[in-house]
């Protein structure tokens, strides 16, 4: 939470009928995160310009429907959030999701601590509904320390936007338009092993579902003692306001054993 002299006092809204102040600036999303109101979300991260693209975290701001982490947090604003009608249409946005790519989440190594996976569990989705697509993307292993399956991409540019504005790299861009539209990645073979990324880099470790991942430290962590297996997304506003990324950045050891350097 943050310290209460930063806030003016007579900027406040409400959310589900409950007073969040906020501070010049601020989007509603940040203002709840801050504030420990949960609204569910996929690619917005607190160190990173808005995108706008997932719409889970799509309220209803004065009877008009709009993007939590765009839209500014303004005095006197009455936003709904938790309502059947709003969680309703975010189980279906997850659905969609869910059957456009390739997310089978016992065989995920970031099963327990995936935000798509956390979600559907948060939000009660019991099947996908839709036929799945079955998409053959890329399974991309060219990189000595990370690993990329496309399969897996939910295209919510979080990668895109922490090479570009954080690591100063631009590896990755999504390319395509509508269900053509896929990541692709910035080197001259368009493998990651040939791309200017490094496992400290912030595009590494800002995946938050399973396309991205850091090798040899899968399992690291058992199933069942994971992040969202301790409590749901719901309940981790404080670590979703101010979670900080590389969350985990890996020290390579030059004289591990040959075999611990494949993938
Ligand atoms: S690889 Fe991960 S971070 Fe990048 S666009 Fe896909 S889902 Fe988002
Ligand atoms: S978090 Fe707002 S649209 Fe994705």
């Amino acid at each position: 939470m943050s310290e209460k002299h930063d806030y003016d006092p007579a900027n406040v809204f409400s959310i589900d009928g409950r007073r969040v102040p906020f501070k010049a600036g601020q989007t509603i999303l940040q203002a709840a995160l801050d504030a420990g109101v949960y609204i569910p979300h996929l690619c917005h991260h607190p160190d990173l310009k808005p995108h706008g693209s997932c719409k889970l975290c799509t309220v209803t701001v004065n009877g008009r429907n709009g993007s939590a982490c765009t839209a500014k947090a303004l005095a006197g604003l009455e936003v709904e959030n938790d309502t059947p009608a709003l969680n309703d249409r975010r189980s279906m946005l997850l659905q969609m999701l869910f059957v456009e790519g390739d997310h089978f989440c016992p065989g995920c190594e970031k099963s327990g601590n995936c935000q798509l996976q956390a979600l559907a569990y948060d939000l009660e989705m019991v099947s996908p509904h839709f036929k799945h697509f079955f998409p053959k993307r890329l399974v991309d292993a060219t990189h000595p320390d990370v690993w990329l399956d496309l399969n897996r991409c939910i295209m919510c540019e979080l990668c895109v936007r922490a090479s570009r504005d954080i690591d100063g790299k631009a590896v990755f861009m999504l390319a395509g338009r509508g269900a053509e539209s896929q990541l692709v990645v910035n080197s001259p073979s368009g493998k990651l092993g040939d791309s200017a990324l490094s496992v400290d880099d912030a595009a590494a470790h800002v995946c938050p579902v399973g396309a991205i991942l850091i090798k040899r430290v899968g399992y690291e962590v058992p199933i069942g003692q994971r992040q969202f297996d301790a409590s749901t997304i719901g309940h981790q506003v404080d670590y979703l306001a101010r979670r900080h990324i590389p969350i985990k950045p890996l020290a390579v050891d030059p004289s591990a054993p040959a075999k611990m350097k494949e993938a």
